[in-house]
């Protein structure tokens, strides 16, 4: 196919010691503190060329789920990624820094300084979250509304301090003693409806490329908020025809801001459960998800629709005249839409239903199969103009994951859909490659 090239991330997040891929004696899930374990993963990712490795992040933790595993224990995304950027030259480090919670100044600097570590790799994935605000003095989670006000007006702080000293203002005369053009280091003086702020920023705007916005919600709030802003969305993406629709409607909406609508590009989460043939692929996944699944699918049901099916049969269908009034401010519109979506079409029997992304995981595009299998699913998706890439979760296994990057993306590469050596050395030139 003559197609445009795909563009295509890794999850630094292990999703393939996810459910119960971390008892597997091979998955060093001892290590998930030592910066080794990521080193590994990202020079593995650049050796295939990805455009980046990301990290996504949350600032709340289950204790109860520790239990079964390790869930979202993490480090400070930022800092993991500064130890990353010494090990690895090429590959875009994608950090997630939410808008609900620092203040925008912290944040600014240390995107900012990443980016100088990296020489130019370093991306902002920016989330509004979806909880962690008892961690921060805030009483209840504001609405979406909110928190789209305040993301787009943190966003335009962040992008401002950055211009705020720029690099070549630096004239470092040294035999007439003077080091910058302090009338080019300006305040940007800002003052609105939810910050203050003087600038300017602590170090200069990194000048060789600029650094790639990456967001990540997708309710029509979401959408109007990246469509003004974004390089690329990680989206949500369960099925081909929530891509096409999504991808459609982010570009129209980039041209109503002015924008073109190559500008965007809509990169879903691809969670691939890989192996030998796809026989073992589906025992890989049954086994890595038959403990918890059933509970944590009706939890879920449970908190997202407040449907309650404990003592329903597995074959009895659902329709959407089964679920009581439907909250007004659920915690995610976006998961909430794709899983009313999923029962309007399908009408699921229960048992069908429990096995759902939107309710097992996080809605994402799902391939269980072999190499060949995903190759054939990625190169359809890209062929009908549902996605300009993806961003791949391994799960499972460490095998899935050295079956994802050692196989699948070679394979891409060869059949000319996807880079076969890097064209650039900065995260933005990597997403601008054709
Ligand atoms: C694909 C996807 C990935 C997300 N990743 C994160 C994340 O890493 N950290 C976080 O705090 N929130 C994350 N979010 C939550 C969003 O930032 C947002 O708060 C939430 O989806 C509600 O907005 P929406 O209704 O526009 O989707 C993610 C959402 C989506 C759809």
């Amino acid at each position: 196919m003559s197609h445009r090239k795909l563009h295509i991330g890794m999850s630094l997040a292990p999703t393939w010691l996810s459910g119960d891929g971390w008892r597997r004696q091979d998955s060093r899930v001892e290590d998930l503190l030592d910066s080794d374990f990521y080193v590994d993963v990202a020079r593995r990712a650049e050796a295939a060329h990805l455009d980046f490795v990301f990290r996504p992040d949350t600032l709340f933790l289950s204790a109860a789920a520790l239990e079964n595993g390790p869930g979202f224990t993490s480090m400070d995304p930022t800092v993991l990624l500064a130890a990353l950027s010494r090990e690895t030259s090429h590959i875009g480090l994608l950090s997630t820094v939410s808008t609900s919670f620092f203040p925008p100044y912290i944040v600014a600097r240390q995107i900012q300084s990443l980016n100088w570590l990296s020489k130019g790799r370093t991306g902002w994935n920016i989330v509004t979250a979806l909880d962690g605000n008892d961690n921060f003095g805030i009483e209840t989670m504001p609405s979406a509304e909110e928190r789209y006000a305040r993301a787009a007006e943190f966003t335009q702080i962040v992008r401002h301090l950055w211009q705020s000293f720029p690099a070549d203002s630096i004239v470092c005369d040294r035999t007439g003693g003077r080091y910058a053009d302090s009338r080019r280091v300006q305040p940007i003086d800002h003052r609105g409806p939810f910050f203050n702020v003087k600038g300017p920023l602590t170090l200069p705007g990194y000048d060789r490329a600029p650094l790639p916005l990456i967001q990540a919600g997708a309710s029509p709030a979401g959408r109007d908020f990246a469509a003004s802003v974004a390089d690329a969305v990680f989206a949500s993406a369960p099925d081909m025809q929530a891509a096409i629709d999504l991808r459609r409607d982010l570009r129209a909406r980039a041209e109503t801001h002015g924008r073109s609508a190559d500008d965007i590009l809509v990169l879903p989460g691809l969670s691939l459960y890989l192996a030998q043939t796809r026989r073992q692929a589906e025992e890989l996944f049954a086994e890595t998800h038959q403990r918890t699944a059933r509970v944590k699918a009706l939890a879920n049901l449970k908190a997202m629709t407040g449907l309650e099916v404990t003592d329903w049969p597995d074959d009895r269908p659902v329709t959407l005249a089964d679920l009581p009034p439907l909250p007004s401010q659920p915690r995610s519109r976006t998961h909430l839409d794709l899983l009313l979506r999923a029962i309007e079409r399908d009408t699921p029997r229960l048992g069908e239903l429990l096995k759902r992304p939107e309710l097992i995981g996080s809605a994402h595009w799902q391939v269980i199969g072999t190499v060949d299998d995903a190759f054939d699913t990625i190169t359809a998706w890209s062929e009908a103009d549902a996605i300009d890439g993806f961003v791949t979760l391994p799960g499972g296994s460490v095998d899935c994951l050295h079956r994802s990057i050692n196989e699948l993306i070679p394979r891409l590469a060869q059949a000319g859909h996807f880079r076969k050596a890097y064209g650039s050395d900065t995260f933005y030139g990597h997403l601008k490659e054709k």
